[in-house]
């Protein structure tokens, strides 16, 4: 069929096959190999001597804890002969022998040990992959051309230069949805759609967007919000709030104002070519003087509130299929193109800022 169309040579005939390999494609016509920070573990799951398998960009890695407490995450196979050091691998002081013929690979990934010779094999190296632990959880930087990180991960609390910190908020409460069908970047679109606040979530009045910054690879969203009245309001009388900062298209963070106060991270991680895991965190604000046990009641069914609208637009991502060209009313053009053009930055193929970019990078045989 595609065949059929090249032989018109002619940019229309082009476009409209685009447009039908788009809609025909069950993956998302998007690499899931983008470049930035990316969960892939919270930090409690993984005690000091724990190895902790897991799948990730197509990946099979594994994450350890050292006697240290340092953390390595790094490809699962061993160089030797291919054990995977996830099953039966074990942490050795501050390396991690193999439960082959006891290698020992170090936190840089070099082979410091071999038990039967007298020196390693110092050649040899196991992929690692940078990593940070922020607000209970792990990160990594992923990039295929093996680049240095070049942006930092966002932290919920120092992000917003608000002298915050955890302490200033009860326990962390978690989401975690395994292997479902979506893009990174649909959870980020969120974030300029200010149409969907009132049919996902309920709100009475549609939000109204009063920042959006697609400057860099740290990019910022604020709007105007409520979930409170009737939609006689007008959002220009309305004074809550929220800020949100993307650390790429792995990580967002928000602080809500004007409401109970709230912080959230999601983070999208993608598995394999068409799957990616889904982590939605809530810290919920400590009211002093209040009855304590009262008062951290009220908050846990708040992060639980918080939880069930993230749910909601869970339900719709899970779902959906990536439209591009979108049919974009009119005053959705400008946020729509701004955060497609900037997520372009993140993948390797340069591949996702229009359906004609899509289908010439096809043509070449590098679809995303
Ligand atoms: S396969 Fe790992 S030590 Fe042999
Ligand atoms: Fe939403």
């Amino acid at each position: 069929m595609v065949a059929a169309f090249q032989e018109f040579h002619s940019p229309h005939y082009e476009f409209v096959a685009a447009l039908v390999i788009i809609r025909t494609m069950a993956k998302p016509p998007l690499s899931m190999k983008p470049t930035g920070w990316f969960q892939v573990a919270w930090s409690d799951e993984i005690a000091v001597g724990d190895v902790h398998t897991m799948t990730y960009f197509g990946q099979e890695m594994v994450a350890w804890r050292a006697e240290s407490g340092e953390l390595t995450v790094m490809n699962a196979y061993c160089e030797h002969l291919g054990a995977h050091l996830g099953f039966g691998g074990s942490v050795v002081g501050e390396v991690l022998q193999c439960p082959f013929h006891g290698w020992q690979w170090s936190q840089q990934g070099r082979n410091v040990r071999i038990p039967y010779q007298d020196r390693p094999n110092r050649g040899r190296r196991i992929r690692t992959y940078p990593v940070v632990e922020r607000n209970e959880s792990v990160y990594i930087w992923h990039d295929v051309a093996g680049r240095a990180p070049y942006f930092d991960a966002p932290d919920i609390f120092a992000g917003f230069n608000d002298g915050s910190s955890a302490d200033d908020y009860y326990p962390q409460q978690r989401l975690y949805r395994e292997r479902l069908e979506l893009h990174p970047q649909y959870v980020l679109e969120n974030g300029v759609d200010f149409a969907h606040f009132k049919y996902v979530h309920k709100t009475p009045i549609v939000p109204v967007f009063t920042r959006h910054d697609f400057a860099a690879p740290v990019s910022f969203v604020d709007f105007t919000i409520t979930f409170e009245g009737d939609d006689n309001q007008k959002i220009e009388d309305i004074d809550s709030r929220v800020e949100a900062v993307n650390g790429g298209l792995g990580i967002a963070v928000t602080k809500s104002w004007g409401m109970i106060d709230n912080r959230t991270i999601s983070a999208i991680t993608p598995v394999d070519e068409s799957t990616s895991d889904v982590r939605f965190m809530v810290y919920i604000g400590r009211t002093p003087g209040t009855d304590p046990v009262r008062a951290e009641t009220k908050a846990r069914e708040f992060g639980h509130e918080v939880i069930r609208q993230f749910e909601q637009d869970v339900e719709i991502w899970r779902h959906q299929r990536y439209s591009d060209p979108p049919a974009l009313a009119n005053a959705e053009h400008e946020g729509f193109t701004a955060i497609r053009q900037w997520a372009k930055q993140f993948y390797p193929d340069g591949i996702g800022g229009s359906a004609a970019d899509v289908y010439a990078a096809s043509q070449k045989g590098g679809t995303a």
